[in-house]
């Protein structure tokens, strides 16, 4: 009964929704004119007699990304924004390194479910569904694992040498939000008096995280 339910649900969001993840092409490609003045949903397209190898293609995952930073993380972005020919196509990767101990701490994808497979290391991996129940797990070289569109994830690398990841997004560009840096390090600020409410905290352990986050000059 349940998945008879769920097999129409799926049926009708197939038929009637485009919600799954961007909306379906129209044309054989459109390469983003990332330059164009107009906006649309998504970008417009460049003329096809005017597209090259070069608009779907990038080298750009192909090293290492510096992970000496804040969070002993990098994600490198193979989006619209470096390959413009992923334009409608509703598809995009990224390379994510991590140092020893390195985080990509907890966030979310408002436009796309994201699937990684393991390049090497191992990582402790992790979502959170809205019934706030975790669904986590340690991954290693070679395997993978899925964190729904829109809901909460991170990844941990809680070895002892560098781990690395390709993520394959339903989305020429996922959008990301950090549940941290959107609270406490955003511009303007989240008042105060909105953030001690929220987490039951005084004011000095709000100001105390957004110093570290983001630190005035
Ligand atoms: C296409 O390329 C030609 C030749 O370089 C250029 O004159 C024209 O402006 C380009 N068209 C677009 C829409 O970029
Ligand atoms: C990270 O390492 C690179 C290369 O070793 C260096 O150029 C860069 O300045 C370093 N960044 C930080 C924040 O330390």
């Amino acid at each position: 009964m349940t998945a008879l339910l769920a097999l129409l649900v799926l049926a009708f969001a197939m038929v009637f929704g485009n919600s799954a993840a961007d909306p379906d092409l129209l044309q054989d490609i459109c390469v983003a004119d990332l330059t164009a003045g107009v906006k649309v949903n998504g970008f417009v397209c460049k003329d096809a007699a005017n597209a090259t190898a070069e608009d779907f293609f990038t080298a750009g995952l192909a090293k290492p990304g510096l992970t000496n930073n804040t969070f002993g993380s990098l994600v490198t972005a193979a989006n619209v924004l470096k390959v413009p020919g992923l334009n409608t196509l509703g598809v995009s990767l990224a390379r994510i390194d991590y140092a020893p101990g390195g985080i990509n701490p907890p966030h979310t994808h408002p436009r796309a479910t994201e699937i990684v497979f393991v390049l090497e290391g191992e990582l402790d991996v992790g979502f959170i569904t809205t019934a706030n129940k975790l669904i986590s797990k340690t991954i290693k070289k070679g395997e993978v694992f899925v964190f729904p569109k829109g809901l909460v994830h991170f990844q941990k690398n809680n070895g002892k040498v560098p781990a690395a990841v390709i993520a394959g997004f339903n989305s020429q560009l996922q959008g990301t939000a950090n549940i941290a840096l959107t609270l406490f390090a955003a511009t303007p600020e989240v008042p105060d008096h909105v953030l001690t409410q929220t987490f039951r905290v005084g004011t000095k352990d709000i100001e105390k995280i957004k110093s570290r986050l983001a630190p005035k000059a």
